[in-house]
């Protein structure tokens, strides 16, 4: 349980985050979640309820993730868990990929996740817990994926370095790695319902468990990275992607 706990959840308007911040909540935790839509922050926060705050905060941007650190720390004083989960997701295929393309998702990926790291290490509490998302991506070749793939292998890189370097503060960096996990992520322009269900089980028959992943089970995950259950815990990752990567 994180009864008394405060988190910061950045990309808690939508997916993931969001169900990480229902599941926080629901274990006993504060919550501060952020992204860039003003209006999904707000139907989040309505949603969420009670003390949970709403922040909007680019991670691109450190002057935006210095605020971020500051208007959470005003509302909680200090926070206990980080979940640095804001992210994108889109094919770069080798042949065409402009350079906006690739600098757009590692500046959001990789550069995004180590400055939200740095902004909120000096509101945070000794002996919290940093959870970085990453993706089943970081250990398989899939084709058209190299820079979301290698922006995923960076994150699940921070998490060793980091945890080596915070061990002194007895702050753990752990990673949640999920497979094809259904979420706004997986949206696409002029797509129907019907695309969008035929998508999900052409995805989902890929799968060996047979279906997409819920933001739930995700979060699930989240909520024992957080949680003291998983004190032994340093560096490392937990795969919930049903199967795709080792079967
Ligand atoms: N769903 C999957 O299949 C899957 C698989 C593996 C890994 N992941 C990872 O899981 C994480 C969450 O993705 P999701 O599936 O939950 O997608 P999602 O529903 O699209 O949520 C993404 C979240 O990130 C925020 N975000 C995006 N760009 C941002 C920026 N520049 N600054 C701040 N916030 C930003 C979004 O808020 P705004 O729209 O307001 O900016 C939103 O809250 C991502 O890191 C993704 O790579 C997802």
């Amino acid at each position: 349980m994180l009864t008394g706990k405060t988190a910061l959840i950045t990309g808690g308007s939508s997916g993931i985050g969001l169900a990480a911040a229902r599941r926080l909540i629901a274990d006993g935790a504060r919550v501060a979640i952020s992204g860039t839509d003003e209006a999904k922050l707000d139907m989040a926060r309505r949603e969420l309820g009670g003390e949970t705050v709403a922040i909007r905060a680019d991670v691109r941007s450190l002057t935006d993730l210095k605020a971020m650190a500051k208007q959470a720390a005003d509302a909680f004083g200090t926070i206990d868990i980080l979940f640095a989960n804001a992210g994108v997701a889109y094919g770069t295929p080798i042949a065409t990929t402009e350079e906006e393309a690739f600098d757009r998702l590692m500046d959001i990926n990789v550069k995004g996740v180590f400055f939200t790291v740095q902004s909120v290490l000096p509101v945070m509490a000794d002996g919290g817990s940093i959870i970085l998302n990453t993706s089943w991506l970081n250990k398989v070749g899939t084709p058209g994926r190299a820079a979301l793939s290698a922006s995923k292998a960076a994150v699940r890189s921070f998490a060793r370095t980091l945890s080596a370097e915070l061990t002194e503060r007895k702050i753990r960096v752990n990673c949640v790695s999920p497979g094809p996990t259904d979420t706004p992520i997986h949206h696409s322009a002029g797509q129907t319902a019907d695309d969008y269900k035929a998508y999900t089980e052409r995805v989902g028959a890929r799968v060996p468990a047979g279906r997409m992943g819920r933001p739930e089970e995700i979060a699930a995950a989240v909520a024992f990275l957080a949680s003291d259950q998983s004190s032994f815990m340093l560096g490392t990752e937990i795969l919930l992607d049903g199967g795709l990567a080792e079967l």
